[in-house]
């Protein structure tokens, strides 16, 4: 059950030159709305005779972003193929509908049998965004889109389909730079796809101890370095808060110490801490039945920071990072916590635990107080926080409260232009007063309403010695429905965060 998969990977290069001489199976170039061509489009056009231009006026393409159009045999083009992706109206271009081209142009790539692309579509000129983030977008969604999750299948789906090699096509010459954005690109992606596929794997593989066996595959594979504490060590730095969360389960839990040092010696570290339930049920506060299924996705923070750290070392990012993992399960069970139990946390204050689903916080406190030890120079922990997330943000948008607004103002912008957004809530003093217990410090849920907002004030006790940001990914770590499956995020958003405080 721990195989992985071979997925087919497709192969990046770059070059320069003309669209209607290139012999790859297909050639993808862009059209705009009401029949304009971009650059590469019009070359095409021009080799064919106007054929391209006519098909065009004829409305056989959507003018939506996204919508494509596979030509085939065109006279004096010398692919066979050429694949025709909207662009929307030129002036209205964005990041968004950037994407939206290049993931309608990667799924017709993979239902093709062209075996081998060059693509024109990073060609494209949209505000603020230059050639080199345009190819590691491209590079990232192309690379995403043959994702699969079927380690679980008996049978795997074998196809001849999709693309095996894919050559950017760029104006003027290549450059280092430009490698070196596609490079960051399928980084990226990759570490998506490993947190995708933590999150996917059922609870009764994917455990505590299972993430903690990634951890160490993946200090073996790179410049990482792991240690995994065990109850008894935990019980020793007093991680009362923690353990309260898995005295239900039959499960050890893990708390996972992952250390990438890209950096100077001297250079503070980043820490990231993710939440890592493997399993939710809520504990003696039993969550309904319905759709507990998808509380197997618990752990998605821990998976965003493992893929961040596979991300970032495969880029060998000149900088120090420091990730943290606090791993358990949440079941009820004889020796489970009860609603109403006092516990005390490794940094001496007591909670009271009125509500044992609200475990995600009891957990992720004991590691904000162990990541002080590192003296960083920011923390951002990540988290399946609170279902009032969901709420108050959808699914689109990540939440993010922060004790800093300089470094909420640098990860709002890196999920920007990771295309992996989030949105700021408040953390004003004012909600702090939600959060009161008689018998104890501080209870780990607050009063009625604003619960992502009371649960990072409860984060905020715990992490007054250093600056820290919080993101709440109920809503973005995984997709329910028909297309039920892990997202990844926010992998995209924390590796440009460390992309940008690395300086690069
Ligand atoms: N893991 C859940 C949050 C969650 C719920 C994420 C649904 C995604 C979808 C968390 O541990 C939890 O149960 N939170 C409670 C907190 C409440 C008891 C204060 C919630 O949001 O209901
Ligand atoms: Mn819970
Ligand atoms: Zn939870």
């Amino acid at each position: 059950l721990t195989r992985v998969s071979k997925e087919k990977r497709v192969e990046f290069t770059i070059k320069a030159g003309s669209p209607e001489k290139l012999k790859s199976g297909c050639v993808v170039a862009g059209a705009y709305a009401n029949g304009d061509l971009t650059a590469a489009a019009r070359a095409l056009d021009k080799a064919c005779d106007g054929a391209i231009a006519a098909v065009l006026a004829r409305g056989d393409l959507d003018d939506k972003a996204g919508s494509t159009l596979m030509l085939h045999d065109l006279a004096g083009i010398a692919a066979p193929r050429v694949l025709l992706v909207s662009l929307g109206k030129a002036d209205e271009l964005t990041d968004k509908t950037y994407r939206d081209a290049i993931g309608a142009a990667a799924k017709q790539l993979s239902g093709s049998v062209a075996g081998d692309a060059s693509f024109c579509l990073a060609e494209a000129e949209l505000p603020h965004r230059d050639l080199a983030w345009r190819l590691a977008q491209a590079a990232q969604i192309l690379r995403d889109s043959t994702y699969r999750c079927d380690e679980l299948k008996s049978k795997k789906e074998e196809s001849k389909k999709g693309i095996k090699k894919l050559v950017f096509i760029v104006k003027g010459k290549d450059s280092e730079s430009l490698e070196a954005a596609v490079l960051r690109g399928e980084a990226i992606a990759e570490g998506v796809a490993l947190a995708k596929t933590l999150g996917n794997l059922p609870a009764n593989v994917c455990t505590p101890g299972y993430l903690a066996t990634t951890a160490k595959k993946l200090a073996k594979d790179h410049k990482i370095k792991v240690e995994v504490l065990e109850r008894d060590d935990m019980e020793k730095l007093g991680m009362g808060s923690l353990l309260s969360v898995a005295r239900g389960s039959h499960e050890p839990p893990k708390f996972i110490i992952l250390n990438y040092k890209g950096g100077k010696a001297k250079d503070k570290p980043v820490v990231l801490v993710g939440k890592g339930v493997t399993f939710d049920t809520g504990g003696i506060s039993l969550k309904p039945g319905e759709g507990m299924d998808e509380m197997k996705y618990d752990m998605c923070g821990a998976a965003s920071v493992l893929g961040t750290f596979k991300a970032i070392a495969r880029m060998e990012l000149p900088i120090n990072v420091v990730g943290l993992i606090p791993a358990t399960e949440n079941m009820p069970g004889g020796s489970a916590t009860k609603p109403g139990d006092i516990v005390t946390s490794m940094s001496g204050q007591t909670i009271e635990v009125l509500n044992t689903d609200a475990e995600g916080r009891l957990i992720l406190c004991d590691a904000l107080t162990y990541a002080e030890r590192f003296e960083p120079a920011a923390v951002v922990d990540v988290a399946t926080l609170t279902g009032a997330c969901i709420i108050a943000l959808g699914n689109f948008t990540s939440g993010l409260l922060a004790n800093d607004d300089e470094l909420a103002a640098e990860l709002l912008a890196s999920g920007q232009a990771a295309g992996d957004k989030a949105w700021q809530l408040p953390l004003w003093d004012e909600y702090q007063d939600m959060l009161k217990s008689n018998f104890a410090d501080i209870p780990n849920i607050g009063s009625k309403g604003a619960g992502t907002i009371t649960a990072a004030c409860f984060l905020a006790r715990f992490t007054k010695a250093y600056k820290w940001a919080h993101l709440d990914i109920a809503g973005t770590a995984w997709k329910s429905g028909a297309d039920k499956g892990a997202t990844g995020r926010p992998v995209p958003l924390l590796t440009q965060f460390l992309i940008g405080r690395a300086g690069q």
